[in-house]
């Protein structure tokens, strides 16, 4: 079969197009055959063995995110069925209740083989069936920045109707947490780097936005937008750069979901405004398969889709790597096996 594998040495250099033999289900497995594959930023920092030896090791089949059809079931399987259309998921042992190292660790694209080959064999607990509604691509696109904004939104701080959620930029995890956000009932400000973006974001619901270029301190205004109450949560996916102005429009006990760091991994900021206001840092690791399976639920039930931007051929992945590292995608770059 063919995958997309990291040989050899670590680098972009050494991600190439390869076969291995096919697999097998054995007990308690499932062979599910890959359709379509979707990237996050974190497919671009593996292959440089930017995660150190949680990156995993040679040859190693990069991106977690992906969708399949059960072609082969082994003995004892009894969640999915051959014909069954599946996403692994993001982490293949962390079914449901608090984080723990084990649960931590078992992700797929790194330190696990990911999506980009034509089979997978799989737990059968490491997988989830996904709605009818979506595309293969659509549904490719779930298993790790939709569920990252669904734990922050619901399984990390229960957002009520009315909240005030502030999210950051709109990539793969924000346009999520829009969407998701929206469901809920809260008021969504986006702050983002292009009035192009903000009025497509405003397109998709959100309330208020504000660019982040042209208003660098945009504590304050995005604070004006709630009356000078602050946000109940803010989905933060900058870091260092804007968590100090996160924390300048939270409001008063509320939460900071730690989700991303795309401008630094640093923290050089006021903690005595984490004090005195009793600000909740709250980190957000994508999240569990119970979490998984609400979050489907809840898409199949509001028929929700996702905003995919352009897909690519499977023999294209590194041109769709370098696409998401420009920038310029406005959703999901994915890629159709
Ligand atoms: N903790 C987790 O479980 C988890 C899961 C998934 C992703 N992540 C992390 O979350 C981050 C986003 O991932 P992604 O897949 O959504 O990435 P992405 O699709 O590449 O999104 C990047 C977008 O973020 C915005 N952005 C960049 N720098 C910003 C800044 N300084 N301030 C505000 N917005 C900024 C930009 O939006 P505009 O163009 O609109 O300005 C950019 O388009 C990454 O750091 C990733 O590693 C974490």
């Amino acid at each position: 079969m063919r995958v997309f594998q990291i040989e050899g040495d670590w680098g972009m250099d050494h991600l190439r197009l390869s076969t291995r033999a096919e697999p097998h289900a054995g007990p308690g497995q499932v062979v599910v055959q890959m359709k379509a594959s979707s990237l996050n930023y974190r497919d671009l920092v593996v292959p440089n063995r930017g995660y150190g030896s949680h990156t995993g090791q040679l040859p190693l089949i990069p991106v977690s995110d992906g969708v399949g059809v059960v072609t082969e079931v082994g003995p004892g399987v009894r969640r999915v069925a051959v014909g069954d259309r599946v996403c692994p998921t993001y982490f293949q042992r962390w079914i449901s209740g608090e984080p723990d190292l084990e649960r931590l660790t078992q992700s797929l694209g790194g330190p696990i083989d990911g999506t980009m080959a034509d089979y997978m064999c799989l737990s059968e607990e490491g997988v989830s069936k996904v709605p009818a509604h979506l595309s293969d691509v659509e549904a490719a696109t779930l298993p790790c920045a939709a569920l990252t904004a669904w734990s922050a939104l619901v399984t990390c701080s229960h957002t009520q109707p009315g909240d005030r959620v502030l999210i950051q930029g709109c990539g793969g995890v924000a346009l999520f947490g829009v969407a998701f956000a929206k469901l809920l009932g809260a008021h969504v400000t986006v702050i983002s780097s292009s009035d192009e973006r903000i009025e497509r974001v405003r397109h998709m619901g959100a309330d208020a936005a504000i660019n982040y270029r042209t208003t660098p301190e945009w504590a304050k205004a995005t604070r004006d937008i709630t009356g000078g109450r602050g946000y109940d949560l803010i989905l933060e996916l900058g870091g260092e750069k804007t968590l100090p102005q996160s924390l300048r429009c939270i409001r008063p006990g509320g939460t900071v979901a730690m989700i991303g760091i795309l401008s630094g991994s640093a923290m050089a900021t006021s903690l005595g405004l984490i004090i005195t206001r009793q600000v909740r840092l709250q980190g957000v690791t994508v999240g569990h398969r119970d979490g998984f399976e609400a979050m489907l639920r809840t898409i199949d039930q509001h028929q929700l889709k996702p905003v995919v931007d352009r897909v690519f051929a499977f023999e294209e992945l590194k041109e769709a790597m370098a696409y998401l590292q420009s920038g310029a995608q406005f959703g999901k770059v994915c890629l159709a096996h």
